[in-house]
């Protein structure tokens, strides 16, 4: 029987001497390419989760890689049986968040700074070009697992496009720790220069002319950021976890955490005299996302108890309002982005969102796009593991019944595919990951409201930022007790916050300075050396409503 081939959920029969990019032409799979094959662009990868060791040996241009991923053009299938499932990294219009909910039609500054004086084109007053084209600027969100991109007109506040997109950079690596002993045991910046090449194909598909981009406002995680500006991370994965900014900061080398670069510098077709902002970071693993997510909510002129809550690899925590703020970043890993479960992948098209079982077993299934399933993204973990707790096939310490699994084997198949396309399942192994993920989210709240000497049941706002939390079922997030078992009512599912922080700080000078100003005010909480955080985080792995907490100080 020959092999057969199943790329981004489209199967094909192996044909001899064809690479795996031969065969994702065939099925009109659009490959990120620039360099057509010849091995030299690295832009071409594709993870496999099935058949590894059907596929050829690796070949020189590979060398970077490890784990799963390989270049689809240097690929191919060897000869005989069996089944190889891989795919690319995802481009295109993953579910993304146009605006934050509710903050979108506030009157907000629009003085950007890059402005216009008849032909001329200034930066902060300084003349970087004569032109009559419009002044554009991006705000992008740089996060571990997903980018996004939004395009605006300066001079009138326009959106005119938006984009995400797969971090490409986790041939790497899942997570920040990775990356960065990725980036530090392999020199020539191939994680920088990786993003730079999906960055630059995703600009140049605007429709705009590139080098009408005067400014780029970056925010991220400190690791994400710090990368992207070319600096060593080396710092920010060793105790006392700091990003060079922060130590040179500290050192009274430099007045802020914020970074800037010229267009030329970041790789980028844009202007290459524009201004590449990367935001403040806050401190350690608490990144210039979560700086910018306070600037969307007005977290500086806030009056009432407010939290908020980025689920995600790590997961950033604020707590305050104008009077005091506390935040931390908890480790919780990529699970709840999907990554290490076995049918884990990003909210794209042909990912289950939603789980329901009816009283006669049968499982209802959410799907992004209308599609067959391809596999489950985080919200659909969420809604699965409820289901799962809530039916008692699975009970509150994670283990399946063993009388309901599927009877091949130790799984839950949520769907079951044919000729075209893989089963969807759950693991045993996968519900463990999840409770780990969710025991240091768990952890990381305890630590952060004890701090600040509160219950959850003092928050009269509780955030729930990023794509995730904006598309998770908040009962079901409740009965797993990855969020506080609070009234629903207290919950806005925000959606991506720190696009919207990185957006405004594009169009408002005023605003890019609140936002310098408020990260000097947040006090970080260190919860690595909290003696009780091993406590809760045990506490936490356990699937049950999180109520309050046992021992604020
Ligand atoms: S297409 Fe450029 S490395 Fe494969």
């Amino acid at each position: 029987m020959p092999a057969t081939l199943t790329i981004n959920g489209q199967s094909i029969e192996a044909r001899d001497g064809w690479s795996l990019f031969d065969h994702a032409e065939a099925l009109g799979i659009d490959v990120p390419t620039s360099c057509r094959k010849q091995g030299k662009c690295r832009e071409c990868m594709v993870e496999v989760v099935e058949g590894l060791s059907a596929l050829s040996p690796h070949t020189d241009p590979e060398r970077h890689l490890k784990g799963n991923f390989r270049l689809s053009c240097q690929t191919r299938v060897l000869a005989g049986s069996g089944h190889v499932r891989c795919h690319t990294m995802r481009r295109g219009q993953m579910r993304i968040e146009r605006h934050a909910v509710g903050f979108s039609d506030r009157a907000l500054p629009l003085d950007p700074a890059v402005t216009r004086d008849g032909h001329r084109i200034l930066i902060d007053g300084v003349e970087v070009e004569r032109s009559t084209a419009p002044i554009l600027g991006l705000a992008m969100d740089l996060g571990t697992t997903t980018v996004v991109l939004r395009l605006f007109d300066l001079e009138t506040g326009d959106l005119l496009a938006d984009t995400s997109f797969e971090n490409p950079q986790r041939f790497g690596g899942a997570e920040v720790m990775a990356r960065i002993a990725y980036d530090t045991d392999h020199p020539g910046r191939l994680l920088l220069r990786t993003l730079a090449g999906y960055l630059s194909h995703a600009i140049e598909k605007f429709p705009v002319d590139p080098k009408s981009i005067y400014e780029l406002v970056v925010v991220g995680n400190s690791t994400m950021r710090d990368l992207f500006f070319r600096q060593s991370v080396h710092s920010i994965g060793q105790s006392p976890y700091r990003s060079i900014t922060e130590i040179e900061m500290e050192a009274g080398k430099r007045a802020t955490t914020s970074l800037t670069q010229t267009g030329l510098r970041s790789l980028l077709p844009i202007h290459p005299r524009a201004r590449v902002y990367g935001a403040p970071i806050i401190s350690g693993h608490v990144g210039a996302d979560a700086a910018a997510a306070m600037l969307a909510v007005d977290l500086a002129h806030e009056t009432r108890r407010v939290a908020i809550m980025d689920i995600g690899t790590n997961t950033e925590l604020i707590v305050g309002n104008r009077d005091r703020i506390l935040a931390a970043s908890c480790p919780a890993g990529p699970a709840f982005e999907g990554g290490a479960i076995a049918c884990g992948m990003p909210a794209l098209e042909g990912a289950i969102e939603s789980v329901a079982i009816d009283d006669k077993g049968c499982f209802h299934l959410g799907i992004i796009g209308d599609q067959k399933p391809e596999g489950i993204c985080g919200s659909g973990l969420i809604a699965s593991l409820s289901e799962l707790l809530r039916t008692g096939r699975m009970n509150d310490l994670g283990r399946f019944d063993r009388d309901r699994l599927d009877h091949d084997d130790s799984r839950i198949t949520l769907f079951r595919g044919d000729a075209g396309s893989g089963d969807v399942f759950l693991l045993e192994r996968d519900v463990n990951e999840l409770a780990q993920a969710k025991g240091a989210n768990v952890a990381g709240l305890h630590v952060v409201f004890s701090r600040y000497g509160i219950d959850f049941s003092d928050i009269d706002v509780f955030y729930l930022a990023g794509g995730f939390g904006r598309h998770i079922d908040v009962e079901a997030a409740k009965r797993i007790g990855l969020v506080p078992n609070l009234p629903t009512e207290k919950f806005i599912q925000a959606g991506n916050l720190a696009i919207e922080g990185a957006t405004m700080a594009l169009l408002s000078k005023t605003k890019r300075q609140e936002l310098e100003d408020v990260v000097r005010r947040v006090e970080h909480c260190r919860l690595e050396t909290d003696p009780h955080f091993f406590d809760f985080f045990v506490e936490g792995c356990q699937f049950k409503p999180m109520e309050g907490i046992p021992c604020a100080r």
